[in-house]
């Protein structure tokens, strides 16, 4: 197991800033998941820690040891790639042994690590076929065997589910958070998939514009998401948002309606222009002109199997609210809905950031 300290990374294309001072402290043995949408650097940041990419100012750190200036074989790091990027002249085995045979690892050891990682991730059986000749979910544990079999103590994934069917991917992400488990090495995985990152991470690092966002665990990015972007991005359906205004003295202006913003346990605690971010699941049906209610209009209903959504009309935007399958075949038209704004959040809409 090993920490990773990753200090102030700049890096641009061509005068296009793609990462703009990152920073984090990753503790040995941590899953770590980099979670951002297309283009915001996550690969950059990956390559720039394996020694891939040089960053303009910066630096890694790897157990206290500097590895800025390293090659990535120096850096004791395994990579998988979203390409899987196998031999496709070689059968599984050689896959599997060729990175060995090249660092000069005695025969008998690499015959010992072939079998261990073919019996871990199941793939005694393919040893000897070409990668042409195996599923895109067998080629992707071909990637990752090849990628353990280093016995590094960090493990780099970039996107290495984003080529399987949904269900497969649903399966695989199962297995690599077993093997995190089982290995207990340091694991440094980046994603667009926001379900990857809750299910898999011990703390996500929500990326935006080369920016760090957030960075902490799972359920608090979607509790309290850090910024009006990490609102938007984690969470589905999306939190539902409400421009408006806070008047200090403990109310939401929206139009002409007023939100009591009393219970809401504020960090930041400001006056001005704001918006609500509110949850499906932290809405709550009650009579039309109920107390602390704001009208709202049944739009159309979702079922979603185990439950089911319903999508407002509410001042002036479409809601979302999680409800029951029985609550949301007998919705009426007209309804009230409640928020609970203990669990809501507020960001200033200047600066887009939690108050
Ligand atoms: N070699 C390169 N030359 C120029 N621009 C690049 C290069 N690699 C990446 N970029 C740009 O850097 C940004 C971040 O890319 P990348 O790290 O691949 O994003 P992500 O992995 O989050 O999708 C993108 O705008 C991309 O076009
Ligand atoms: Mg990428």
């Amino acid at each position: 197991m090993s920490s990773v300290s990753i200090r102030k990374i700049r890096k641009s294309f061509a005068g296009l800033t793609v990462l703009d001072s990152v920073d984090m402290e990753i503790a040995p043995g941590e899953f770590i998941v980099i979670l951002g949408p297309s283009g915001c650097g996550k690969s950059t940041l990956l390559n720039v820690i394996a020694g891939l990419d040089d960053c303009d100012s910066g630096q890694i750190v790897i157990d206290a040891v500097d590895v800025s200036g390293l090659e990535p074989s120096q850096r004791g790091l395994a990579m998988v790639f979203q390409s899987y990027a196998l031999f496709p002249a070689m059968t599984v085995r050689r896959n599997l042994s060729f990175g060995m045979e090249v660092a000069g690892t005695p025969k008998a050891t690499i015959v010992q690590k072939v079998d261990w990682v073919a019996k871990l991730l199941q793939i005694e059986a393919l040893l000897d076929r070409k990668p042409s000749q195996l599923s895109g979910g067998q080629r992707q544990r071909v990637a990752i065997g090849r990628a353990l079999v280093r016995s590094s103590s960090i493990c780099l994934f970039d996107e290495p589910l984003s080529n399987l069917d949904a269900k497969l991917r649903a399966e695989t992400r199962v297995e690599l958070k077993q093997l995190h488990e089982t290995l207990k090495s340091t694991m440094i995985y980046v994603t667009h998939d926001q379900i990857e990152a809750m299910t898999m991470a011990d703390r996500v690092a929500v990326m935006h514009k080369g920016r760090v966002e957030q960075f902490a665990h799972p359920q608090s990015i979607y509790e309290k998401p850090a910024s009006l972007f990490v609102a938007g991005f984690v969470g589905s359906p999306a939190m539902n948002l409400l421009e408006g205004s806070l008047d200090g003295t403990g109310c939401f202006l929206v139009g002409l309606r007023s939100i009591s913003s009393s219970a809401y346990p504020f960090e930041n605690p400001s006056a001005g222009e704001a918006v609500l971010g509110i949850r499906c699941e932290d809405i709550g049906i009650v009579e039309p002109g109920s107390p602390d209610s704001i009208p709202a209009q049944l739009a159309f209903t979702e079922l979603l199997g185990a439950d089911a959504l319903g999508w407002f009309d509410c001042l002036g935007k479409r809601m979302s609210v999680r409800l029951g399958v029985d609550a949301a075949r007998s919705m009426a038209k007209e309804v009230g809905l409640r928020f609970d704004m203990a669990k809501a959040s507020f960001f200033s809409a200047a600066t887009e950031r939690r108050l």
